[in-house]
């Protein structure tokens, strides 16, 4: 199967002052790919509130739904999947196109690796050049058959295990969807399947299995995390209610904070703790972030990020930070490029494999914006100051890149542009119109 071309659809953005509005960001991305996958393999229907209406999530419900789980959307925008419970997903008829998503098809390979189902696995030219064998290496352990493109990659054909074989896992890298992938295989998988994690990651797959009623456990030995799960247990279905992704809010959230005199509210934003490094960062810069009315919602941090305008200073950014801020360096990148004095990000090693190699893609938008920088193969210097603009950046098939570059334009003293913006959909199709309802000007590169 082979992807049409796309249009490609450049974009602009120009100086803007004085943010101002109240909005809310779409749900959350890593929980409605794991809503809807678990309400696939529960007992009963799942309802899922608030779930993200994006690319990457809406391949993930066709996905369940070749697999059997029925999902549908109502008049209301709730979705609504009938789980076919743990040993019951089915061979597809035609393969599972995962678009641009690491999360979905990775995710899905672990679902499906232990029912004994026949599946082709694909994706767009991006997804086909990210790295899998990070997760069928485990997965072979527990009796998963693969056969992929060269060097591990997609396409690939998954043959489920007949009889799965449970295992104990340590993470070789800090990964939250390689630790999902081989939790959710020990689901259906006789006896107790372990990851060990020895740098904690994002914990949605443990929070939403538990509540789903797996039989979970996690302990801390030496400081590493024992996630353990005891399998062939059925789970059962939830009524879901996602809050805002801190990853989408990161977005707006800088813009306000370089564009002068700007004041925004962002309502209902998930902030569970292994998601907050950018925020803990931004506040260390000098930011000026208010968390108003912090609540627990659906067995998570939730909170009102109020965001006010903010002379920012330079830090240094600890390894030790990164997985609770992967996907925020490209957006952190640009607010430093605005900072006082030199900011140094350390432990980016996991950058180079996301939806493009984000550290280049960084880089050079920086450099092509007039923003001095240095980097290595796992860290990035940048010289802040304030980025004078004017170049147009490659985005490479990935949103978050698209997505930074059109926050520094509203910024920075000439107009930044992005050569394609049609990726931003596959996690915020929201963005625009709402970056522009705040007070932003972004604009197709010839509008008036
Ligand atoms: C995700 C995990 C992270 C992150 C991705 C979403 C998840 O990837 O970058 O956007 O939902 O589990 P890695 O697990 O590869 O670090």
């Amino acid at each position: 199967m082979t992807h049409a071309p796309h249009k490609t659809l450049p974009l602009a953005s120009s100086n803007a002052s004085g943010l101002k509005g109240r909005i809310k960001v779409p749900g959350d991305k890593s929980m409605s790919h794991r809503a809807l996958m678990f309400g696939a393999i529960a007992i009963g229907e799942t309802t899922i509130k608030g779930l993200l209406e994006a690319e990457d999530v809406v391949n993930t419900a066709r996905a369940m739904a070749a697999l059997g789980a029925e999902t549908r959307r109502d008049e209301a925008g709730v979705w609504h999947v009938q789980g076919v419970g743990v040993a019951g997903l089915q061979s597809p008829e035609a393969p599972l196109d995962f678009g641009n998503s690491g999360t979905g098809v990775r995710l899905a390979m672990g679902l499906m690796a232990t029912t004994p189902l026949v599946a082709r696995c694909v994706g767009d030219a991006s997804l086909s050049k990210r790295p899998m064998g990070r997760v069928t290496k485990p997965l072979e352990q527990m009796g998963v058959r693969f056969e992929t493109a060269e060097g591990n990659r997609l396409p690939l054909t998954l043959h489920g295990a007949r009889h799965a074989v449970p295992v104990t896992y340590t993470l070789p890298v800090a990964s939250a969807q390689v630790k999902s992938a081989v939790l959710l295989a020990g689901l259906n998988a006789p006896g107790v399947t372990t990851v060990i994690e020895p740098v904690a990651t994002r914990d949605h797959t443990e929070r939403m299995l538990t509540a789903f009623g797996a039989k979970l456990t996690i302990t801390e030995k030496d400081g590493a995390r024992h996630i353990s799960v005891a399998g062939q247990h059925e789970l059962k279905a939830q009524n879901l209610d996602i809050p805002g992704d801190p990853s989408s809010a990161a977005f707006p959230l800088v813009a306000a904070l370089l564009c002068e005199g700007s004041d925004i509210t962002i309502e209902n934003v998930m902030l569970n703790p292994t998601r907050t490094g950018l925020i803990v960062t931004l506040l260390e810069m000098g930011a000026d972030i208010k968390i108003e009315n912090r609540r627990i919602s659906g067995g998570e941090e939730v909170g009102d990020l109020h965001i006010k305008s903010s002379r920012l200073h330079s830090v240094r950014v600890p390894a030790s930070r990164a997985p609770s801020m992967i996907d925020e360096y490209p957006i952190l990148a640009v607010a430093a490029s605005f900072a006082e004095g030199t900011t140094c990000m350390e432990g980016l090693e996991e950058l180079r494999v996301k939806e493009s190699d984000r550290l280049a893609a960084v880089e050079a938008g920086l450099q092509a914006n007039g923003v001095s920088t240095q980097s290595g193969p796992d860290w990035l210097e940048v010289t802040g100051g304030g980025a004078p603009g004017g170049g147009n950046v490659l985005t490479h098939m990935d949103h978050r890149i698209g997505m930074s570059f059109l926050v520094m334009g509203a910024a920075s003293r000439f107009p930044t542009s992005i050569d394609d913006s049609s990726f931003i959909a596959t996690s915020f199709p929201e963005f625009v119109g709402l970056m522009n309802g705040l007070g932003a000007k972004i604009a197709a590169p010839d509008a008036p």
